[in-house]
């Protein structure tokens, strides 16, 4: 008995220890020149559905928990929050390159409807982010269409660098 009150209180310290280790969970400023929609629209009903399912990792409107500020949850969830933002950031969105853009516009349909994305353990929690197969097609249709003008703008962009310039 004694031994099992020990073992309490020794948890109890370390578990109070352990709350000084704090992560930075705060968002980072957004500067809206460097959104997605400051280059593709994200219309309805693909918006809402981003929203909803995607924005709390992958952009810096993350929405965060109360048990976000309690460790160890709190370091499994930024850790999280950073590894997805520096593999997709829909409010860091001007960074990428016309394929890396693309690639990720691929992506997003394609996990979508293979189930990868949102992370499993997200929607354990989060039942609001479960996509329905509308959501998924709302998702993929968007992300054809912004395929579909990305390419179309690269295209007039190779043909006015190739046409000479007569003014400067
Ligand atoms: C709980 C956090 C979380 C949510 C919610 C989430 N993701 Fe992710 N996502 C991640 C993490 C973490 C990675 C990096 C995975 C890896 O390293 O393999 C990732 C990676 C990705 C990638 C790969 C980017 C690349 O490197 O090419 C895509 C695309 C993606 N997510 C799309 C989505 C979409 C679309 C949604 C919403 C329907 C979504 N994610 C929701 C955490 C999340």
């Amino acid at each position: 008995m004694r031994m099992l009150k020990g073992t309490a209180i020794v948890l109890a310290v370390l578990f109070a220890a352990i709350q000084l280790i704090r992560p930075d969970r705060t968002n980072p400023p957004t500067d809206a020149s460097r959104t997605i929609d400051a280059i593709l629209e994200v219309t309805p009903p693909a918006a809402p559905v981003l929203s909803r399912a995607c924005r709390d990792c992958h952009s810096h409107d993350t929405r965060w928990p109360w048990y976000s500020e309690v460790a160890p949850v709190s370091w499994f969830l930024v850790e999280h929050v950073n590894h997805a933002r520096s593999h997709l950031n829909l409010s860091d969105w001007t960074k990428y390159s016309h394929e890396e853009a693309a690639h990720r516009l691929r992506t997003m349909c394609r996990y979508s409807r293979e189930g990868v994305m949102p992370l499993a353990s997200y929607l354990l929690i989060h039942r609001d982010a479960v996509l329905s197969s509308e959501d998924i097609s709302a998702i993929c249709d968007w992300t054809d269409a912004a395929r579909e003008i990305l390419a179309s703008r690269s295209e007039t962009s190779t043909e006015e660098s190739r046409s000479p310039r007569t003014e400067r």
